[in-house]
């Protein structure tokens, strides 16, 4: 089968991303969120992306004009019909998830293939929500969306062959690179990227500096980005769930919380956003200590 017209579920920060890469590549999107005036902010923060674009002489007005048209924004569930793909994006909880699976059995065509973007979650027991769990399949797109070239493409143990190569070939179609993954916690890049990070965090615990610790890793192991850095910058909430989850899905004491992410989090103090993690933030968002 070959995908033209897609449903997004979920107008937030990644749900809107998707939307535009999925229009940008040609295709039709039917933007649903429960919240009418996320819709309105979702198809507006396209807009401002496309916008820039266009000022950048990245695409002609005419592609953002194109790309614009292509995408309708709804509450209504009922409007995703004639969707062959549904990419659901609503936050990372698997009641949520289960609900709106349940959902989109009612709603969707009843051979629309149904996507999660979760980025951990089992994609097996989201699936079981659903009466096709042969056409479930995780889409596990990075933010931001229309930037990163990746997708995690994970199929459950019951997702079809047809299911999984179509959602594949859908990847490469939307110019993204994909990599076919287990259904088992972390998929791959957070599975080895967020242990790492956990890893750096006991290494604060023993007294190491932070600095240190993000400069070491630049330049003996070539990352762009130090690993406090990076978990100051994704959120120490957000990087605490995922060890939770990769903890108790493998049951592997390898997987333990480093103590001193724990207490981080217990003390509100969750990175760049709230303006003091491992490091100090001013109000530009700059590091001006630790
Ligand atoms: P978000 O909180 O920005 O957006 C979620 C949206 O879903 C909200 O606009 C909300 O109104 C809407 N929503 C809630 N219930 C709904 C329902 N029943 N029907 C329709 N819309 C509903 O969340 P975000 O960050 O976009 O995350 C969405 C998913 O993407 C999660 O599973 C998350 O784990 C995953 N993800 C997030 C990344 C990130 O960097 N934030 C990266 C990769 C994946």
């Amino acid at each position: 089968m070959n995908v033209h017209t897609v449903a997004v579920i979920g107008g937030g920060l990644m749900g809107s991303g998707i939307a535009q890469v999925v229009a940008e590549a040609g295709k039709k999107v039917c933007l649903v969120d429960v919240s009418a005036d996320q819709v309105q902010k979702s198809i507006k923060t396209i807009s401002n992306h496309l916008s820039r674009k266009v000022e950048k002489g990245k695409c002609s007005k005419e592609h953002m004009e194109q790309t614009l048209d292509r995408i309708t924004g709804t509450t209504e569930m009922a409007n995703i019909q004639e969707a062959q793909l549904v990419i659901e994006a609503v936050p990372e909880k698997l009641d949520i998830k289960k609900k709106v699976f349940a959902e989109l059995d009612t709603y969707a065509n009843k051979d629309a293939i149904l996507a999660s973007n979760t980025s951990g979650l089992s994609i097996a027991a989201i699936g079981a929500a659903a009466k096709r769990p042969e056409k479930v399949i995780g889409l596990h797109f990075f933010y931001p969306a229309p930037i990163m070239k990746l997708v995690e493409v994970i199929p459950s143990l019951i997702t079809s062959q047809d299911t999984y190569d179509t959602a594949y070939q859908f990847v490469k179609d939307i110019q993204k690179d994909p990599v076919e993954c287990k259904d088992y916690p972390g998929f791959i890049v957070n599975r080895i990227l967020v242990p790492m990070v956990n890893e750096a965090i006991f290494c604060l615990m023993e007294g190491v500096k932070p600095e240190d610790v993000d400069q070491a890793m630049k330049l003996g192991a070539n990352h762009k980005m130090g690993p406090i850095t990076l978990a100051d910058f994704v959120g120490l909430d957000v990087l605490l769930a995922t060890m939770e989850g990769l903890y108790e899905g493998f049951s592997d004491s390898k997987y333990r919380p480093a103590p001193l992410l724990k207490k981080m989090v217990e003390s509100g103090n969750l990175g760049k956003k709230t303006g003091r993690g491992f490091y100090i933030y001013n109000e530009k968002g700059e590091q001006v200590g630790s």
